[in-house]
């Protein structure tokens, strides 16, 4: 009898652990809310005020950090491989070349170093200060699973996988698919660009068309304010990808779009072809897209997640150990 007792609460007890053991493999790839409540308590907060003091005093950060996370994850997973410099690493690569925030990500873990050393990975740093610049910049905040470890390698043509200006549809689904996000992924994440800034050169085939006429997608009456933001032969010259609301994070990008005020040719299909454009319809209302945004990030951040020894605890977030 006693025996049969033991057996049974032995089972129930493993059932129990492998129940725990299976949702994380299913909902997080080990990753977990609250990975460092125990061992460095601090961690979150020092990430979120460290954020908070760069973005006040250069709010165009907030929108350099969540373009680096993304970079980060679409290339060897979410594992900052996007921060160790050096030659011919996904840092120094063509779509990294206007990557900007580095040094907040390297002052939070300088911080975090010092109030537990070796504990907190520069990717779950990376993770953490996206959440943040979206949160600072007016959109709804979510919970992050960390426990990420970094990588070793990093790689300059692997940026390939990244999706460019002037994909069609296709090729952005097929990108996002590839990483294991779907089209609601896509549109949603895409939404990333109701802040921040584009060089002219990713766009300025469409007002300065060789024939002289336009891309038809374009509404005409923006064309003339575009023209004025980017001469012609001016490159590096900047403009918003959400036109007038350039630091809020709302969904204005995605209603511009159904105006013809895209600004990439990439943003611009999302309208225009009928796979997607339901979604940026659905989408433009308030409080779907900041739930579904947190949630299609959760899911970003946990693509290709190393644990274990798959990777290590940087010490410094620019060099692998
Ligand atoms: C769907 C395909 C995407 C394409 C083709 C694309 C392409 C681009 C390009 C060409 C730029 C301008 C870069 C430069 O001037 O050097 C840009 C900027 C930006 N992207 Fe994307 N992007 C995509 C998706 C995303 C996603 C998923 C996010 C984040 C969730 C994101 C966040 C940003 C942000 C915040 C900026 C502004 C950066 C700044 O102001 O420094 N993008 N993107
Ligand atoms: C999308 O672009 C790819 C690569 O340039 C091309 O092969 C494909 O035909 C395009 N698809 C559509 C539907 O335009
Ligand atoms: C320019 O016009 C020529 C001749 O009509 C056409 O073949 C070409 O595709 C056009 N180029 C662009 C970029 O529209």
């Amino acid at each position: 009898m006693e025996g049969g007792n033991l057996w049974k609460k032995e089972m129930v007890l493993k059932f129990v652990l492998l129940g725990v053991a299976f949702m994380n493999t299913v909902h997080g790839h080990g990753t977990r809310v609250g990975f460092y409540s125990r061992t460095c308590p601090g961690a979150e907060s020092i990430v979120t005020s460290t954020v908070e003091s760069h973005v006040r005093s250069d709010p165009t950060l907030a929108a350099g950090i969540l373009r680096m996370h993304f970079h980060d994850c679409f290339v060897r997973g979410c594992d900052a491989s996007v921060l160790i410099a050096g030659s011919d690493t996904e840092r120094t690569a063509p779509p990294n070349v206007n990557l900007r925030g580095y040094e907040v990500i390297d002052d939070a873990k300088e911080k975090l170093e010092a109030l537990c050393p070796g504990l907190v990975s520069c990717a779950d740093i990376l993770t953490l200060a996206a959440r943040d610049s979206v949160v600072l910049s007016g959109g709804k905040s979510w919970k992050v699973p960390t426990g990420r470890k970094d990588g070793r390698v990093s790689i300059g043509s692997e940026t390939l996988s990244l999706p460019g200006p002037n994909d069609n549809v296709t090729v952005q689904k097929k990108k996002f698919n590839d990483k294991g996000l779907n089209t609601i992924d896509l549109v949603v994440l895409a939404g990333g660009h109701t802040i921040g800034t584009t060089a002219c050169q990713f766009f300025a085939d469409r007002i300065y068309n060789p024939n002289g006429t336009t891309d038809p997608s374009i509404d005409p009456s923006f064309v003339p304010f575009l023209r004025e933001i980017c001469p012609q032969n001016q490159p590096r010259k900047r403009v918003a990808l959400d036109t007038n609301s350039q630091f809020k994070f709302d969904t204005s990008y995605l209603a511009n779009l159904k105006r013809g005020r895209g600004i990439l040719r990439s943003d611009q299909v999302l309208w225009t072809d009928p796979s997607t454009s339901s979604f940026v319809q659905k989408y433009i209302a308030t409080a779907p897209f900041n739930y579904q945004f947190g949630k299609s990030m959760v899911k970003m951040s946990n693509i290709g997640v190393k644990q274990g020894d798959e990777g290590e605890i940087r010490n410094k977030c620019s060099a692998v150990n």
